[in-house]
């Protein structure tokens, strides 16, 4: 690392990989975005013109090896994080890898073992809610005692209709790991930092009434999970593809002394349009434009991590439970029973 400035060589260029990219190569000063990696040519193409990236690479095994190379940003299909997040941190990177953090138990029980075995090097999970201004404003509050001890939490995370053809494009290509794995991860990682407490069971259903050719996907358009945590604290998860406004995303936190909400209608911005439709609010379309400032704060946090030499805010134990949880929500709904959490 020269100059405190960060190398970072990032794999996966689709639907989010080139927001971080963009993020990386103009947001973040002490990053230096020099190396791409994908399977797809016209990616690295986009790579060489757009991010002036020095290097582009097919194959990840040769990205990660390359000396110059101080970190590693993933935002690969989910499937491959646990396999990428281990060979980076065994090339002697830091690590930075989108949510979630892997699709099955033993795979991230060997990520928990590499991370374990590279204490100097920076690992952080991409939960960019934490990052969010609203939720960080929400948590204070929460921290302060101002609604009391959280009772129960209400969460919905669904994503816009139009964006079900992006979808089916992801989910054919890649394993998404179905809505809650996908979709509710975020939401039970806010659960566990606002309450600070593990989830115990879930009981879990779903639907694909508007879009039944998700079935052939094994994925679900809307689903909802009822969970039980640590102290009887309760939570309620609302995900879904098929939002006919826009991205809606509404957490709400109920305490013994009050409750607050975050995000309860999705306003793009101060603006009110009075006409012949009514009152229109307009709002937020999809998760780039909600979540705009939170993706930049989560990078600019990973490059303060690498340069303080400090440990991560979300850890791999974060990530594990995360998909723990969620992967109980897929056996509930398979199996249409309550299940325990671990
Ligand atoms: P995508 O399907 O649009 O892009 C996947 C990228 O990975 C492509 O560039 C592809 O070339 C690359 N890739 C696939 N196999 C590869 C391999 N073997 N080696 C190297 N590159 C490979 O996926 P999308 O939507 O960008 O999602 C990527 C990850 O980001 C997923 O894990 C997803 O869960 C997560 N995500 C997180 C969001 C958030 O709100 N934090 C929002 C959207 C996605």
């Amino acid at each position: 690392m020269e100059n405190n400035r960060i190398n970072v060589g990032i794999v996966g260029l689709g639907r989010l990989g080139r927001i971080h990219a963009n993020n990386l190569r103009n947001k973040i000063p002490n990053i230096n975005l020099i190396a791409a990696c994908s399977v797809v040519d016209s990616e690295l193409d986009y790579a060489k013109s757009e991010l002036a990236c020095e290097k582009v690479f097919k194959d990840y095994d040769e990205m990660v090896n390359d000396e110059e190379i101080d970190a590693v940003v993933i935002v690969s299909p989910s499937s491959l994080h646990c396999n990428q997040i281990t060979k980076a941190l065994e090339a002697g990177k830091h690590v930075f890898c989108e949510k979630p953090l892997g699709d099955n138990i033993e795979e991230m029980e060997d990520v928990k073992a590499a991370v374990a075995a590279h204490p100097n090097q920076v690992f952080m999970l991409g939960f960019m809610r934490r990052f969010d201004p609203s939720y960080q404003y929400a948590k204070e509050i929460v921290d302060r005692g101002e609604i009391g001890e959280i009772t129960l939490m209400r969460c919905y995370g669904i994503d816009p209709h139009e964006g079900m053809a992006s979808f089916v494009e992801f989910a054919k290509n890649s394993k998404s790991g179905g809505l809650f794995l996908d979709m509710a991860v975020h939401d039970i990682d806010l659960i566990r930092w606002f309450t600070g407490k593990e989830f115990k069971s879930v009981w879990a259903l779903g639907n694909n009434i508007a879009y039944p050719e998700l079935d052939e996907l094994g994925d679900t358009e809307t689903g909802a999970a009822l969970c039980r945590l640590e102290e009887n604290k309760i939570g309620i998860l609302v995900s879904g593809r098929n939002s006919a406004h826009g991205y809606h995303v509404e957490t709400e936190i109920i305490g013994t002394k009050g409750s607050l909400r975050i995000s309860n209608l999705q306003e793009k911005n101060l603006v009110t349009v009075l006409n012949d439709q009514g009152v229109i609010r307009p709002t937020s379309q999809n998760f780039p434009e909600r979540f705009k400032d939170a993706f930049v704060n989560e990078l600019e946090a990973f490059s303060e991590y690498i340069l303080n030499g400090t440990p991560s805010s979300i850890t791999v134990e974060d990530g594990i439970q995360g998909t723990k949880v969620a992967l109980a929500c897929g056996l509930s709904l398979e199996n249409n029973e309550i299940v325990s959490v671990n």
